[in-house]
């Protein structure tokens, strides 16, 4: 036996619990950085080190003694990740990926020069050189660093004004006419061997901007499935070093397949894994990290996931609906223990599994219905934010 390898993780949140919760069966210790001592994977962690994962020497004090440097957020240093990889631990991702995924017009490049779909798009340094690219509107505009979940990036046409504290460098990207978003996680073994999940169906939620529900296997053709699968392994192929890699996808109106982003990392987009599947995104993320054989990527039945996001206002969290949640056959609570919930924070998510896609889909409109988090007590004065 190999066992055990030490992993330094960088960034605490649901996406690192749920890693750390498999990696527990296998009894790996994972040690984990954040700046927040009440981050979801701070009980969880075998050691947890209070500290910012942007700061190069933080980080390089923090992985000193790992022998496999993960990450659980992009926006860390990859001068850290760099040096910890010339010191000859195992860093996934590989820093030169993260570099150009960190980068939304680098990855938008990549993509041109790998032959792989993507929206048309120009790299602009300021929102008035929209101007010079009339053929690309009406458009998004995305700055090139920095954004998540929706944050960094703004719907725009020829007469737009762009905010001030919006600042470039941007990506502005032709609007696609979007038929479905779907999102597949690739998985690359440490052997190179490259499998995909079923691809799932986005359904966001206007108001927050979230990833609201998905839907897996997503409800379309199977041959436009059997496309993004091997679009995601593509993606994979073309970034070329092991890990997992949640490709995100528009299926415009003409069956085209185009790739929007790719995360290399964990996903919101792979949390049915967990329960839908023999081996979930997290398995595969160990079994990467440890150099062990790729696991199985099948699906039993039919599944959904429904984020739960925080509702009602600040506090300290209460799930409601728990009974009736539960009251259905194949549903499964996440809670990722954030110690407080805000309206839109993502604070856990259901999964539902059944045989087939109308059993998922009463089951999702009751969870729908039941499962809220909301604030356990009102706060005795609720201030605006
Ligand atoms: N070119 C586009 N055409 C149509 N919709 C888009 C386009 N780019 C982004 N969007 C919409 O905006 C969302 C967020 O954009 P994305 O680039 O994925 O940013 P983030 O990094 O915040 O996830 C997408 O999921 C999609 O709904
Ligand atoms: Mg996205």
């Amino acid at each position: 036996m190999d066992h055990p390898r030490r992993i330094a993780l960088l960034g605490g949140g649901q996406l690192g619990r749920m890693f750390i919760e498999n990696a527990l069966r296998y009894n790996v210790p994972v040690d984990v950085l954040d700046p927040d001592p009440l981050c979801p994977c701070a009980q969880l962690a075998t050691r947890f080190t209070q500290g910012k994962f942007n700061d190069r020497d933080t980080v390089l004090r923090f992985a000193a003694e790992a022998d496999v440097v993960g990450i659980e957020i992009e926006h860390v240093s990859t001068d850290a990740l760099e040096e910890l990889e010339q010191q000859g631990k195992t860093v996934i991702p590989s820093p030169v990926v993260l570099r150009t995924i960190q980068d939304k017009g680098l990855q938008k490049e990549f993509y041109v020069r790998h032959g792989i779909p993507t929206a048309p798009f120009a790299l602009i340094n300021d929102a008035p050189d929209m101007a010079g690219h009339p053929g690309l509107l009406p458009a998004f505009l995305k700055t090139r660093t920095g954004g998540y979940d929706g944050k960094g990036v703004m719907p725009v046409d020829a007469d737009s004004r762009v905010p001030g504290g919006f600042t470039g460098p941007f990506v502005l990207e032709k609007k696609i006419a979007v038929d479905k978003e779907l999102a597949v996680i690739a998985v690359r073994g440490a052997d190179g061997t490259t499998v995909a999940y079923e691809p799932v169906e986005m359904v966001f939620d206007p108001a927050l901007n979230l990833v609201d529900t998905l839907l897996a296997p997503a409800r379309c053709s199977e041959k436009v499935a059997a496309a993004a699968r091997k679009l995601a392994m593509r993606v994979a192929e073309a970034f070329g070093a092991p890990g997992i890699y949640a490709v995100e996808m528009f299926l415009d109106r003409q069956g085209e397949l185009l790739v929007n982003e790719t995360a290399p990392r964990a996903h919101n987009s792979g949390h049915f894994t967990i329960e839908a599947c023999a081996s979930s995104q997290y398995d595969q993320l160990l079994r990467a990290y440890m150099g062990w054989p790729v696991g199985d990527v099948r699906m039993h039945g039919a599944a959904a996931m429904v984020n739960l996001v925080g509702d009602g206002g600040t506090g300290e969290p209460l799930l409601a609906g728990v009974r009736e949640t539960l009251g259905r056959a194949g549903t499964f609570i996440h809670l990722y223990g954030k110690h407080e919930t805000r309206n839109g924070r993502k604070m856990g998510h259901v999964t539902v599994v059944a045989p087939a896609p109308e059993e998922v889909d009463r089951a999702v409109a009751v969870v729908k219905t039941h499962a809220k988090v909301v604030p356990a007590a009102k706060p005795e004065k609720q201030t605006a934010k």
